[in-house]
């Protein structure tokens, strides 16, 4: 079957390279998943290029964490699928429910584990979960690393309620994912941005107010403008440096969710601001098997659909890697297999 690799001490894109490798075979207790889509995540850019803060590559490794297909064949003992059934594979192996562990880092899909950027995947049935029947698979690609860290920060930590204000950094697969979510749940969401365009897009998406970070460097005063000195009680918070504004922008008692650092990773804020606000802190490792399903089970009645922004086929990995990190990307950049 042909799949991609990412070699050990990978530093360009040069070194994610098409290869053939066996067929597997389904043990006891596993699935075979025929990929029919994979979605790139921000992450995926840090390990081909060398630079992912959790780790490198120190042997082949199938890129991409996130991926759904058709079970093709089941091992012995396998009840929870039978062939034909429509998956996903989670982010990281073996966290089914309950709180985060440091040891489920190293079960995580794309490295060190192998992804989903392969015409066939193995996979334990515990690890795997249902496709929304309204989703395709393009669509269902998108949600296991970007769509369940959004719900985990808005819906698990601390349950997002109508009329609560959610910020959003950025116009990336996680943020879009949270904008849909503060949408679903009849929350105000406010985006900010470096592009003017995508702001206006985040409002055919429910966005009801947006800023954009370039020409506003102090973004966080014109959050508080738009919430009138409130300030909001969730902030999707990617960017890592943004984390004073995101601070800056907190109402009495709400929640900063540190995701990630696409502004860089070394914030420095005032405590007193912070403890003033009567803030919250919290670091989201994607998350679980179950959040998945509570996830899915949501998006299934409100037939919510990630924002695919390009599809691109399974010969044009690279071109999908260049324009998942181009300045035009808004929402998930899929593969279709
Ligand atoms: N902890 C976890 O479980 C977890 C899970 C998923 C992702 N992450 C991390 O979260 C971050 C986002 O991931 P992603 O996959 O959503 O990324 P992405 O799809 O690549 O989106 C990144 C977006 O960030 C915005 N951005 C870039 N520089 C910025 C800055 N200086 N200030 C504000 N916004 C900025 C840009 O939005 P505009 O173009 O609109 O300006 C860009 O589109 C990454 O660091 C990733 O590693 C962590």
């Amino acid at each position: 079957m042909k799949a991609y690799e990412v070699k050990p001490g990978a530093a360009s894109l040069d070194d994610l390279i098409a290869v053939e490798r066996p067929e597997p075979k389904a043990g006891a207790g596993e699935v075979v998943i025929r990929v029919r889509a994979a979605s790139l995540n921000a992450r995926d850019q840090g390990i081909v290029a060398g630079r992912y803060r959790f780790g490198a590559a120190t042997k082949p490794t199938v890129p991409l964490s996130d991926g759904a297909g058709e079970v093709i064949a089941i091992g012995a003992g396998v009840t929870r699928f039978k062939p034909g059934d429509r998956v996903m594979h989670t982010f990281r192996r073996g966290w089914i429910d309950g709180p985060y562990h440091p040891d489920h880092v190293g079960e995580s899909m794309g490295l060190p584990l192998d992804g989903m950027l392969a015409e066939q995947v193995l996979a334990n049935a515990q690890d795997c979960v249902r496709v929304p029947d309204h989703l395709s698979y393009e669509e269902a690609s998108c949600l296991p690393c970007a769509g369940v860290t959004a719900w985990h920060a808005l819906m698990e930590k601390k349950a997002l309620l109508p009329g609560d204000t959610v910020l959003l950094i950025g116009t990336g697969g996680v943020a879009i994912f949270g904008l849909q979510f503060a949408k679903l749940t009849g929350a105000k969401a406010i985006v900010v941005s470096s592009s003017d365009a995508k702001l206006e897009r985040a409002k055919t998406l429910g966005a009801d107010d947006g800023v954009n970070y370039k020409t506003h460097p102090e973004w966080d005063k014109e959050v508080m403008r738009l919430t009138d000195g409130r300030g909001v009680d969730h902030v999707i918070e990617v960017g890592g440096a943004t984390i004073p504004k995101s601070i800056g922008s907190l109402a009495t008692g709400g929640y900063v969710h540190a995701i990630g650092f696409v502004a860089g990773p070394q914030p420095t804020f005032s405590a007193s601001d912070f403890v003033r606000r009567d803030g919250h802190l919290d670091g989201i490792m994607v998350g679980s098997r179950v959040m998945f399903e509570r996830m899915n089970a949501a998006i299934a009645v409100a037939k919510m659909k990630p924002v695919v922004d390009k599809v691109f086929t399974f010969a044009q990995a690279r071109l999908a890697y260049e324009y998942q990190r181009s300045p035009d990307l808004f929402g998930k950049v899929v593969i279709s297999i």
